[in-house]
């Protein structure tokens, strides 16, 4: 099959990340005979750097007539002053909402090899922790009205959190659809005992259950969760959020699977055309020293060949390579435990050249 994919590689550790997960995609095309053409798009603050905005149009285009795209990260301190509309991280956004992908799927699953390395007590970890958030991308507080002005002599900042019913509804389908296909229980998160956004949000929840009766819904406060996510992590199966909640979420629940720098994310639209990219950021204090960990990003390139090219057998081999890797010990910094015996340290390149290593086609 041949595939165009347009490649973000961004700041910081964005590039040697990349780097390791488009080595990756090379010895897909060469065992299973497919050919991925990468078209190189600049986005976030090395776009600022070069033309001043973080997503000129002419790149935003190229990412919507490619098949798919990946991204590394972007962000960093050097671009901490640039005003809030020209900021890197609205280069994503608008990316993000350019591209119409308004599902972002954000799994949190322990890897048995890793489990020393979540912070949670062995007996909570041994239970099991393998669910799915389901983050609201392209719309709430992100996307509302932002404003910084002057009032009564003083200053006053407004971030607008604003949900439509149709907005709710696409994303809650995705939930339940999702959940359809893996345990049957979905989440939702909210606050709906402060916010109308979220009262909203819990109705139309609660319209789509009466569609999805194979699947048990509940609700669950936004606050509520996070304290759930670390006491009892396994009772989720499918978490169904807003975009913001979502974010926060994300972060606390890849932490407890041992690290951040593990997990991958697909956003997908109405078509196959999807962003993948690593939840973590662009970690400027390790970057360009070859110590992040590039699995987050291949186990994104991996959903890209899942979800977006239909190539689950490719998606397979990557997936199996980065546990044969875990397997014979290799360990970037981030999941290295204090009692490392029998485990090696290894930094990105190298990681990379292992997981190469195993891939074999099934
Ligand atoms: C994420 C990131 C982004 C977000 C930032 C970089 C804008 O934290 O993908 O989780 O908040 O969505
Ligand atoms: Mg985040």
């Amino acid at each position: 099959m041949q595939k165009t994919i347009a490649v973000i590689r961004g700041d910081g550790i964005g590039p040697e990340i990349v780097d390791q997960a488009l080595l990756v995609l090379d010895r897909i095309s060469g065992l299973y005979g497919h050919e991925f053409t990468y078209i190189d798009v600049d986005m976030g603050g090395c776009a600022i750097d070069k033309y001043g905005d973080p997503l000129p149009e002419e790149m935003l285009q190229k990412c919507l007539a490619a098949d798919s795209v990946l991204l590394g990260a972007v962000g960093g301190p050097k671009w901490n002053q640039v005003p809030g509309p020209m900021r890197p991280e609205k280069g994503l956004l608008r990316l993000r909402a350019g591209m119409e992908v308004y599902s972002n799927n954000r799994p949190a699953k322990i890897w048995p090899q890793l489990a020393s390395a979540s912070p949670l007590k062995p007996q909570i970890v041994e239970k099991g922790i393998d669910f799915l958030i389901v983050r609201e991308l392209t719309g709430g507080i992100y996307f509302g009205r932002h404003d910084t002005f002057t009032e009564d002599g003083r200053t006053v900042a407004v971030d607008e959190l604003r949900y439509s019913e149709d907005e709710i509804r696409r994303i809650g389908r995705i939930g339940f659809e999702t959940a359809r296909k893996r345990g049957g229980k979905l989440c939702s998160v909210e606050k709906s005992n402060v916010l109308d956004s979220s009262r909203l949000w819990k109705k139309v929840m609660h319209e789509l259950a009466d569609e999805y009766p194979d699947v048990v819904l509940t609700d669950m406060l936004v606050d509520n969760c996070a304290m759930q996510i670390v006491k009892d992590p396994g009772q989720f199966d499918v978490i169904v959020t807003e975009n913001m909640f979502g974010d926060i979420l994300s972060d606390e629940a890849s932490m407890i699977t041992g690290s951040i720098g593990m997990i991958p994310s697909s956003s997908l639209g109405d078509t196959s055309r999807g962003l993948y990219e690593p939840i973590h950021g662009s970690a400027p204090d390790i970057a360009g020293k070859d110590l992040a960990n590039p699995i987050g990003t291949i186990l994104a390139a991996a959903m890209m060949l899942r979800y977006s090219f239909d190539m689950a057998a490719e998606a397979d081999c990557v997936e199996s390579a980065v546990s044969a890797a875990l397997d014979q010990g290799f360990r970037t910094g981030d999941i290295l435990p204090p009692n490392s015996d029998g485990l090696t340290l290894v930094g990105c390149r190298e990681m990379g050249r292992r997981i190469i290593e195993n891939m074999k086609k099934g």
